[in-house]
């Protein structure tokens, strides 16, 4: 049993995203399934899973703790932790087999026994050591006691840009901290979903696939999330009667509303009050007035018939989350992440 709003995750989506994602890849290259985020709102775990049955040899989270949860479900695969690791959690993931980024020879002092991949900062001003420091600094980490250089990557600002001249940038200054090493660490990695597919000359020993798996970001890949609930309530209301709170639709004729028992808590944006829509036996209900917190309300104008407990699609069959997210000023990475704890995921092609 479970609530009446639910995500259906389709595990055979993920395991082709992965395969297709893999065919992309320069040869030697390998796949890295980035499960951070609770695998972008997918679970974490199953999506693991299932990229790892479909040939992916890494998996990338972006804390420790995710690491771990993956290591506590019993997956041994190789795993980085793209982010920070605090030097007070270094130890126990370390110990736990979790390869760690680093980018300051302070937090490294920390890291000993690690496995690490250096990060240089290309562009993305974000996280890294200046491309200038990267190749001193790989060979003050390699001396470290116990301490592995497994790894040296960047992240591109813009692979996902019509323009790819910025990554191309970027992918230059790469290249000059790679010829600066002391030697050569065994995975070299840089392209995200959008390089893969865009930029073959990004990918190294390791392509880092997120949107990818989850079936953005690309040609030839299939959503793996459907977002679904069920009508609670129906109802016929007189023209001029105020909608949700604060009244910001207002009937103009009689209409007939459905209360959806889903709302922003859920991971509905507020932002699509008075502007998206769901699907109902594929018709289109446009929401009226706010997005709740647990409740939002529908018209029924162009869906005659729908009543309680009929099945509503909220992500799905054409309405995707790239759609959604176009309508709430955001990227389907957000919508898709931000799915919340309490909706339940419901596998399927397992
Ligand atoms: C360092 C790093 N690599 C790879 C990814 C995966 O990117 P994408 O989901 O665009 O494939 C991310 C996600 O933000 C990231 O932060």
């Amino acid at each position: 049993m479970h609530r009446p709003t639910w995500a259906e995750v389709d595990l055979g989506a993920v395991a082709e995203n992965a395969s297709r994602l893999r065919a992309r890849l320069t040869a030697g290259a390998q796949l890295m399934a980035v499960v951070k985020a609770d695998g972008y709102g997918h679970g974490a775990v199953p999506a693991a899973r299932a990229a790892l049955a479909a040939g992916a040899a890494w998996l990338g989270v972006a804390i420790a703790e995710e690491a771990m949860a993956l290591r506590a479900a019993g997956i041994a695969a190789p795993i980085l932790v793209l982010g920070w690791t605090p030097p007070e959690q270094a130890q126990a993931a370390i110990q736990a087999g979790i390869d760690l980024t680093v980018f300051s020879l302070e937090d490294a002092a920390a890291y000993r026994g690690g496995r690490l991949h250096v990060k240089v900062d290309t562009g993305m001003s974000r996280l890294g050591f200046a491309v200038d420091e990267a190749p001193a600094a790989v060979a003050r980490l390699a001396a470290l006691p116990g301490v592995e250089v497994r790894g040296i990557f960047t992240h591109f600002a813009g692979s996902d840009d019509d323009d790819l001249s910025g990554a191309r940038r970027q992918l230059t200054a790469f290249r000059r901290a790679l010829e600066a090493l002391p030697f050569r660490p065994p995975v070299v990695h840089a392209a995200n979903t959008a390089a893969i597919f865009r930029l073959p000359e990004a990918h190294f020993d390791l392509g880092r696939a997120g949107i990818g798996l989850y079936g953005y970001g690309g040609p030839g890949l299939r959503p793996a999330l459907r977002w679904l609930t069920r009508i609670a309530q129906v109802r016929e209301v007189p023209p001029q009667t105020g909608v949700s709170y604060n009244w910001t639709y207002v009937t103009q004729t009689s209409e007939t509303l459905a209360t959806l028992p889903v709302g922003y808590a859920d991971g509905l944006p507020r932002s699509l009050s008075n502007r998206g829509a769901v699907r109902i036996a594929g018709g289109r209900a446009p929401i009226r007035g706010r997005v709740c917190m647990d409740q939002t309300v529908v018209s029924l104008a162009e869906v005659p018939g729908a009543k309680p407990g009929d099945p509503v699609l909220l992500i799905g069959d054409g309405q995707w989350a790239d759609d959604m997210a176009a309508l709430a000023a955001t990227i389907p990475y957000e919508i898709l992440c931000r799915i919340g704890a309490r909706v339940p995921r419901i596998y399927i092609g397992s």
